[in-house]
């Protein structure tokens, strides 16, 4: 039955916990794999649905969220070890109080941006009233009834995106190729940016922590755009929020697998390891596995909080998935092997693309089960 279903006092148990178990750094059979964006256009099913609803129309809509949430998950049968919510990370701009569209063929819009600072007073304020868990209750729902729909096939996932991500796209008013408009405000107005982001920040938070009381059972944070920042600015502009909202989750839910994706900062690889509280780092493709292994391995023996273990998670380059599927095989191979023994989540360095082949797709998934169970026995 499609009901709906918004209980989220008892789930369904979980009969697959790979990913729980190697976010929390534990040995598994083989590597749990799961891929950014994999409910997307690249799946006619998808596409069918898109016909007929409008994209944030689907967010809104749980029993639509839910479907194209399960969409990947029943394709690739027994493939996927972990579902992410059907989203997007511009829906807490909207729940602020901007208008975002989303435009067939172009991307996410704006049409009335942040142009300074005097804009922030049209942002909705947590000091004057503005409830998240209200605002953003279509994404609980949506949450907590495909938590019912997977029948504990396998766990789910929420996600927001990070502080300087959304005010990249609160004051562009979309993509950018030079983030221009956005990196000004940091550099002219740094104290005014520094509100916005801290602002944004207490969104995210208290937003994560609801996706949890939800039925989320681990959480990614996108830092898409940290790689437009120098170090020196990623530093200032980005890891103290990213720090600020991994321990506020983890405040009220400990146990909680916690996973950054900060696209192009591998530089920030042993900052984020020691002075943030995540337990997953995601990889984009611009490092060796085995480079970023090392690294990690010796930030965490070294830092003033002596963690257990990282896991990583990545990385191949999501265009490899263009190429014929023995040089996926072979390539996807030399990543698994690339990782070693370190605790691995098998991903894309970034999202599926709308132009990919669902079948190769396929063969990137069977070659990270194959591979990984090898190297393990
Ligand atoms: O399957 C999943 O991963 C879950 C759903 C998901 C979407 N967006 C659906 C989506 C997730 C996790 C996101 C995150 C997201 N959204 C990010 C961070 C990840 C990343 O890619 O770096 C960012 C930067 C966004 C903002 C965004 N949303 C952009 C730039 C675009 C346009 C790009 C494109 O592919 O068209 C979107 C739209 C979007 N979000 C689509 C999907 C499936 C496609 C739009 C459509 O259906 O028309």
């Amino acid at each position: 039955s499609d009901s709906e279903n918004y209980d989220n006092t008892s789930f369904p148990a979980l009969k697959n916990d790979l990913y729980l178990r190697a976010a929390r750094g534990e040995a598994t059979e083989r590597a749990p794999v799961w891929c950014m964006r994999q409910a997307g256009r690249y799946l006619p099913e998808f596409r069918a649905i898109r016909v007929e609803h409008d994209f944030f129309r689907v967010c809104r809509t749980p029993a639509l969220a839910t479907e194209v949430t399960m969409q990947p998950i029943r394709r690739y049968d027994g493939l996927l070890d972990a579902a992410i919510i059907f989203s997007d990370i511009l829906v807490v701009p909207q729940a602020m109080g901007l208008v975002v569209e989303m435009v067939p063929g172009k991307g996410p819009h704006l049409p009335d941006p942040l142009h300074t600072p005097e804009d922030m007073q049209r942002l909705q304020d947590l000091r004057k009233g503005f409830s998240v868990d209200r605002e953003l209750d279509y994404v609980y729902k949506a949450i907590t009834n495909t938590r019912h729909a997977l029948a504990g096939c396998v766990p789910l996932l929420g996600f927001a995106g990070a502080p300087w991500t959304l005010m990249a796209y609160m004051v562009e008013g979309g993509g950018s190729k030079t983030f221009a408009l956005a990196k000004t405000w940091l550099f002219k107005y740094p104290a005014a940016a520094h509100e916005l982001l801290g602002r944004i920040s207490a969104v995210v938070a208290s937003f994560l922590v609801g996706q949890v009381r939800a039925g989320a059972q681990a959480l990614q944070l996108f830092e898409s755009w940290a790689g437009e920042l120098s170090p020196r600015d990623f530093a200032e502009f980005s890891l103290p929020y990213l720090a600020r909202i991994a321990s506020h989750v983890k405040s009220h839910y400990p146990d909680e697998p916690l996973t950054i994706f900060a696209k192009g900062a591998h530089y920030a690889l042993e900052q984020l390891v020691q002075e943030t509280a995540f337990d997953v780092i995601s990889l984009d493709w611009t490092i060796e596995p085995a480079v970023a292994c090392k690294r990690v391995a010796a930030a965490a023996s070294a830092g003033a909080t002596s963690r257990s273990s990282i896991t990583l998670q990545g990385n191949l380059d999501p265009t490899l998935l263009f190429a014929d599927p023995e040089t996926i095989r072979s390539r996807t191979a030399e990543m698994c092997r690339g990782f070693g023994n370190t605790p691995l989540i098998a991903n894309l360095g970034h999202g599926m693309m709308p132009t990919h082949d669902p079948e190769h797709l396929r063969v990137f998934l069977e070659t990270i089960h194959e591979t990984t169970r090898a190297m393990r026995k």
